[in-house]
């Protein structure tokens, strides 16, 4: 699969780590920063992942911040972009069955870079549950509405 990954400051430190065992995997990884432990702003690399995804030159993305939060919130303004926030193994096999997640958002200031790769490899190994379409249809047309 390929990969487009993208972190803040606050995911600097796991970095390498999770790139490093996502390719372990078998996976094609792009690195879209963040490059140093300087402060910066996550909804850039939100942005550059997501947009990947969306034009379909990622198949997945991963976005590392302090919470997940603000990268989730910020993905997920891309149209056909559906960026979940995951906390453990359950839910990282959920964002995937059930909501058909094509990005994975993590916290690095509440779990381990042990933990986040678990939840990737589940996350990635796991496939979508048709019974599910239905909602995600609902959630595609609600990206049509026009504000
Ligand atoms: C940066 O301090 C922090 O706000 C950011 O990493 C993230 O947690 C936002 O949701």
């Amino acid at each position: 699969m390929k990969i487009a990954f993208g972190c803040d400051h606050a995911g600097i430190e796991i970095k390498d780590k999770i790139i490093n065992f996502v390719k372990s995997l078998g996976n094609e990884v792009t690195d879209y920063g963040t490059f140093s432990k300087d402060s910066c702003d996550y909804p850039d690399f939100a942005l550059k992942v997501a947009k990947d995804v969306a034009l379909k030159n990622a198949d997945k993305g991963i976005l590392i911040c302090g919470t997940g939060i603000g990268m989730s919130i910020a993905a997920n303004k891309v149209k056909g972009v559906r960026a979940a926030v995951c906390w453990n193994k359950e839910t990282a096999k959920l964002i995937a069955q059930h909501n058909n997640a094509n990005v994975l958002c993590a916290g690095a200031r509440f779990a381990s870079a042990d933990d986040i790769c678990l939840w990737i490899k589940i996350f990635l190994e796991t496939e979508f549950e048709q019974r599910h379409q239905k909602r995600i249809d609902k959630i595609t047309e609600i990206e049509r509405l026009k504000s």
